[in-house]
């Protein structure tokens, strides 16, 4: 029986602009997500998923991190139960499979970790049971399981909009270094999140729903897309921008402390949250200066809790490592 290995890359947001009309107003779409504008942006940072066929029909999730559930709250388990609902003769052709997940990519982090692994496991089950699935079938079936999923399966830089199921891929980047950096102990609920934002933010009378489509489509002439066409990281780095800070700075005065760090350094061209944070990102011209960024975030917060890794723009999502 065959098995596979997936590497599954973590993202950063570059852009976030969550979208309302001319007038403040918020719009929660029917679904209770938010209309977005997005540039997502694949890194190097990943994590590593094995698949494998099982006899019996069953499902079984097994990670190394402790915090990851192996139950059916892991979105990677939901990932491969859509996938034996939706194709239930491979299932019994197939047999099950076992998903060992080993994590690098920080959890509850705004960097995609779980999604990435979903993403991975619809892609590894469809070459395990031969489907033959396009990428764009792979992403309508993750699009039904999380808002980020069709953008690991596809990778690189993207503009997504909608609720960020919806992909239009920009050129692909040259490397630009990141130093990402999360205290291991902070969550931050993506929901709570967006919620705050809206009742905070959003003047909940939408008088000008029109405007919403043309506010998203409006990111594509935004300048961090004529600087990533560009090529040109310091200008990139300029425009970098997420809605989602005016929420969590102020409750998370870490993650506030982490993002004046790193802006207070020489090497660091931009810094911003990812996602919905904790996570906070610095865009830096090279590797060496990425270690020195690194070296100087952990003389200033020596605190274990603190995590740092230094990686890299990429320009590809979920791909094979090896098959057996
Ligand atoms: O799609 P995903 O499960 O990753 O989203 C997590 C939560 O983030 C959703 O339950 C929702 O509360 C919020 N969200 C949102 N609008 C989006 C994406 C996410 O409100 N476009």
């Amino acid at each position: 029986m065959r098995s596979y290995t997936l590497i599954a890359p973590a993202k950063i947001n570059l852009y976030l602009e969550i979208i309302s009309d001319a007038y403040g107003g918020l719009r929660q779409r029917p679904d209770g997500y938010h209309e977005l504008a997005m540039i997502l942006q694949s890194i190097e940072l990943a994590d590593k998923i094995h698949i494998k066929s099982l006899s019996a029909e069953t499902i079984r999730v097994n990670c190394n991190h402790p915090q990851v559930p192996t139950d059916q709250s892991n979105l990677a388990y939901r990932a491969a139960a859509l996938m034996a609902a939706q194709f239930p003769q491979a299932l019994a052709e197939y047999g099950g499979v076992e998903i060992t997940i080993n994590k690098h990519i920080p959890v509850a982090a705004g960097l995609a970790g779980g999604s990435t692994n979903a993403a991975a496991v619809l892609m590894g089950i469809d070459l395990l049971w031969n489907l033959g699935l396009t990428k764009s079938e792979l992403e309508e079936l993750g699009a039904t399981l999380g808002s980020d999923i069709p953008f690991c399966v596809a990778g690189g830089t993207v503009i997504a909009t909608g609720r960020g199921e919806q992909l239009s891929p920009l050129a692909s980047l040259d490397t630009i270094y990141i130093v990402l950096a999360k205290y291991r102990s902070l969550e931050v609920s993506t929901a709570w999140a967006y919620k705050t934002y809206r009742q905070e933010f959003g003047n909940s009378a939408l008088r000008d729903s029109e405007n919403l489509a043309a506010r998203a489509a409006a990111v594509h002439s935004e300048a961090i897309v004529k600087a990533i066409l560009n090529q040109n990281p310091g200008e990139i780095a300029a425009k970098l921008h997420n809605d989602l800070e005016r929420v969590v700075l102020p409750a998370y005065p870490q993650v506030l402390h982490l993002r004046e760090l790193f802006a207070s350094q020489p090497q660091v061209l931009g810094t911003m949250m990812s996602g919905s944070g904790p996570t906070v990102f610095a865009l830096v011209e090279s590797e060496e200066q990425a270690q020195a960024v690194k070296l100087q975030m952990r003389a200033a917060i020596p605190d274990e809790d603190l995590e740092l890794f230094v990686t890299r723009t990429i320009t590809q999502g979920i791909h094979l490592a090896s098959s057996v």
